[in-house]
């Protein structure tokens, strides 16, 4: 059955010119025009077919109500097929939202086909993932592997921020200048910044650089969380994204457009790749053997309900307060994982993060 074309509202109308286009109803619009969009690319009707434009309505509202009942977008889908005799569009239009769906390789979901610079990270994340106290000389050891680690201690200790009076060439020195908290947390950063730069993804390291920073004063301020902890999980939370760069090109173009158009990336992951960046960013750091509780935060901290522990909580609220909109807002799961987390609105708001050598080396890149 063809849609009915007469019924066919216009999608540019949808999509935009309301009267606030920042309230909620105008992102539904907008995420709704790109869905149909996208679909009316593969079906080939236009994209204000009054049938599709439904179908692309309900796709949305099941996903905005993903905070109240996670459901799969298979198990989505599969409902949503159901509804068509009554909602009045072509079932058969559902197979072109699964026709969006692309696997990942496997290699990718155990991390082994990441770049060369993941190999690096991985030995140093073994070495320096332990919440416990390190020796300078332990720390200088693992700088030396690396020119990339070592280079980013020696300017963070020659910075602004440190002034020695003469400046430092070697990393031992510079760390034992900066201390060893600090060195560790530029060792950490500075070993995924390659990775990020890699794959175009620089914004995103700056923000897992940011998200590490506003973690761990977060951990600090409630004391339910050790800051080590908040400091790596805010490193480390958005490392699945690093895998999208490695679906077929195809399905990277579609993921752009959506994206660029108004939807969540989350949103396009769990269409696209059927799991957001956090559950693929979890089977990864799995294979790198991170702990149990680091791994369960990294996977739901955009389904924060799924998951009962602190971290999840906090990264969930960082992710909230870096205003970067991942996914769907939801006050729903602000006000839990508050909540969770010990800390109120205005509290959240008044964690800021002190000048730090972290902060350094963001600027200095
Ligand atoms: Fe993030
Ligand atoms: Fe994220």
């Amino acid at each position: 059955m063809v849609p009915n074309v007469s019924m066919a509202v216009d999608v540019r109308t949808l999509a935009g010119e309301q009267e606030n286009p920042d309230s909620s109803g105008s992102a539904h619009c907008r995420r709704v025009a790109a869905l149909a969009m996208e679909l009316s690319r593969a079906a080939g009707f236009p994209p204000s077919t009054a049938g599709l434009l439904r179908l692309c309505n309900l796709v949305d509202q099941q996903f905005e109500s993903q905070q109240f009942e996670y459901k799969d977008a298979d198990s989505i889908l599969e409902e949503i097929r159901s509804f068509a005799p009554f909602e009045g569009f072509d079932a058969a239009l559902v197979e072109h939202i699964r026709g969006l769906r692309c696997r990942l390789p496997e290699q990718i979901r155990r991390g082994e086909g990441l770049p060369v610079e993941a190999a690096t990270a991985r030995q140093i994340f073994g070495a320096l993932g332990q919440e416990r106290e390190y020796e300078v000389q332990e720390l200088a050891s693992v700088a030396v592997k690396d020119p990339v680690v070592a280079a980013s201690l020696i300017r963070v200790a020659n910075s602004s921020l440190y002034s020695p009076a003469s400046r430092f060439s070697g990393a031992g020195p510079a760390i034992a200048y900066i201390g060893t908290v600090e060195a560790r947390k530029v060792m950490l950063a500075a070993v995924l910044r390659p990775l990020f730069t890699s794959a175009g993804l620089m914004r995103l390291w700056n923000h897992s650089v940011s998200a590490a920073q506003f973690c761990s004063a977060l951990a600090e301020k409630t004391e339910r969380v050790a800051a080590e902890e908040g400091l790596m999980l805010g490193l480390i939370h958005d490392f699945g994204a690093l895998a999208v760069q490695f679906a077929p090109r195809e399905s990277r173009d579609a993921y752009t457009r959506l994206v660029e158009r108004g939807c969540p990336v989350t949103y396009v992951e769990r269409l696209i790749f059927g799991c957001d960046h956090g559950e693929i960013g979890a089977e990864i750091l799995s294979n790198w053997n991170f702990s149990d509780r680091m791994i369960e935060a990294v996977r739901f901290h955009h389904q924060p309900e799924r998951s009962e522990g602190p971290l999840t909580a906090f990264i969930y609220l960082v992710e909230f307060w870096s205003g970067l909109d991942e996914d769907l807002p939801s006050f729903r799961r602000v006000g839990e994982c508050l909540c969770r987390a010990g800390l109120s609105l205005e509290a959240l708001a008044q964690t800021g993060t002190k000048n730090s050598a972290l902060k350094t080396l963001r600027s200095l890149s």
